[in-house]
């Protein structure tokens, strides 16, 4: 089965080699070097009018932590999107990008004074209360509209880590303790404007989403009654919409998860007759993870004892540790020998960490690798330099943005001099 499907979606194969954007990827390879993330506009683009075509009337605040990036943010407010953002690092990249505070969200479970103030002082729209001492830090810190996030008992199938709607989960607060918070925020004169659910990340179902509607329309319900009638204004539906990262892997589309829980929205709360919030979406990986793949140069290969083939790429654990965090899979493609057949049997393809761990793919399925190929691997767009490391020194990987037959960096390779930099 082709690879080509998990790349973004102008990828196409031209005399045997990989082009995205209309760019080869030996072209990008040569002017900036690998390992590369390369992510196309196009894509990028189709994924965030998806959104706004799915709930044109939703603010839809893009989860920077999947890939904070200033060029991306800009581009994806230029498509009308607002950002998410957990720290106050993630807040200074979306408002460099220009994002305007009133189409911001945060989040974080441990929010501190200063980073509170920070937001007070951009004007963000929505800071997500976590726990209920937050209150008083966000009167201290002068915010003024509040969301309570909640925790509704919602099992997700995705892996452990990555889940969060349980009750137990380190986010959020079960109903109970959130309507308390929501009371609390009015007595100190802050608007309780509603609330947030976010299930988990990597959802590849939306029926869990559809239940967790109906579990927050029960707790608004009592909320209602138990603090005088108070009806939320606003309600965070989070994110959490997967992406195929193989062949296995069948998403839903945006509209289907993201559309559809929008709707369900509007219709339980219709029946309710409860008027209608301005909702909140916060997709992260959706929007940028099929967008980008990675770029690596094949050095070492060779066989081990048991029959495994080993091959080694210039980069590994420190540009994506999601193999090691997750169990996460991947496939991959020789970008320069994309319509040659596959070898029997499988490649491991490993990383030049230090450790017997760093494998990046352990049966990935290509011809015979050789020194000096270049090896593409897709669906690495979100989560991938975001949470990427200099591990054994390894300075971080470059981003470019391709689209219309040009690429153009977003993000420069860090040079072992910025390592040196930070030593005393
Ligand atoms: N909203 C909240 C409150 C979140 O915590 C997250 C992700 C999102 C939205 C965006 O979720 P998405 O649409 O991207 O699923 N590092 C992990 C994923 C961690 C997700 C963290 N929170 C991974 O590589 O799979």
């Amino acid at each position: 089965m082709s690879t080509l499907p998990l790349f973004p979606d102008s990828a196409a194969v031209a005399d045997g080699e990989l082009v995205v954007g209309g760019v080869r990827t030996s072209a990008l390879a040569e002017r900036f070097g690998t390992p590369l993330v390369v992510y196309c506009e196009q894509t990028l683009r189709a994924r965030a009018r998806a959104y706004r075509a799915a709930a044109p009337d939703a603010l839809v605040a893009y989860g920077t932590k999947a890939f904070p990036n200033v060029a991306v943010l800009k581009l994806l407010a230029e498509e009308g999107l607002g950002a998410d953002i957990s720290s106050r690092g993630e807040l200074e990249y979306a408002l460099r990008a220009g994002i305007p505070g009133n189409r911001i969200v945060v989040h974080g479970n441990n929010k501190s004074l200063e980073e509170l103030r920070a937001c007070a002082a951009a004007g963000v729209a929505q800071v997500v209360v976590d726990a209920p001492d937050e209150v008083e830090l966000c009167a201290q810190a002068g915010i003024r509209s509040i969301l309570v996030r909640t925790t509704l008992g919602v099992d997700v199938d995705t892996h452990a880590a990555i889940a969060t709607g349980h009750h137990g989960s380190k986010f959020g607060l079960p109903p109970e303790l959130a309507m308390e918070t929501l009371a609390a925020a009015r007595a100190a004169g802050i608007e309780a404007a509603g609330l947030h659910m976010h299930l988990g990340s990597q959802l590849l179902d939306a029926a869990p989403g559809q239940e967790a509607v109906v579990g927050l329309l029960q707790v608004v319900l009592e909320a209602r009654e138990r603090l005088n009638g108070w009806t939320p204004t606003t309600i965070d539906l989070g994110g959490g919409l997967g992406i195929a990262y193989t062949g296995a892997d069948a998403p839903p589309s945006v509209d289907a998860f993201a559309g559809g829980l929008v709707r369900r929205f509007r219709q339980e709360w219709e029946t309710h007759r409860l008027p209608q919030p301005r909702l909140i979406l916060e997709p992260g990986r959706s929007i940028v993870g099929q967008a980008g793949f990675t770029l690596y140069r094949v050095g070492v290969v060779k066989a081990t004892g048991d029959g495994t083939t080993y091959v080694a790429i210039d980069g590994g654990m420190s540009d994506n540790p999601r193999p090691q965090l997750y169990g996460a899979v991947y496939e991959a493609l020789l970008a320069q020998r994309a319509d040659e057949a596959v070898a029997p049997g499988s490649f491991a393809v490993c990383g030049k960490h230090c450790e017997s761990g760093d494998v990046l793919i352990e049966e990935a399925r290509l011809p015979h690798p050789r020194r000096g190929d270049l090896l593409a691997v897709p669906a690495t767009g979100a989560y991938t330099l975001s949470m990427g490391s200099n591990y054994n020194a390894l300075p971080r990987p470059a981003a470019v943005l391709v689209g219309d037959g040009s690429a153009r960096l977003i993000r420069r390779r860090e040079t072992i001099n910025d390592l040196l930099a930070l030593e005393a």
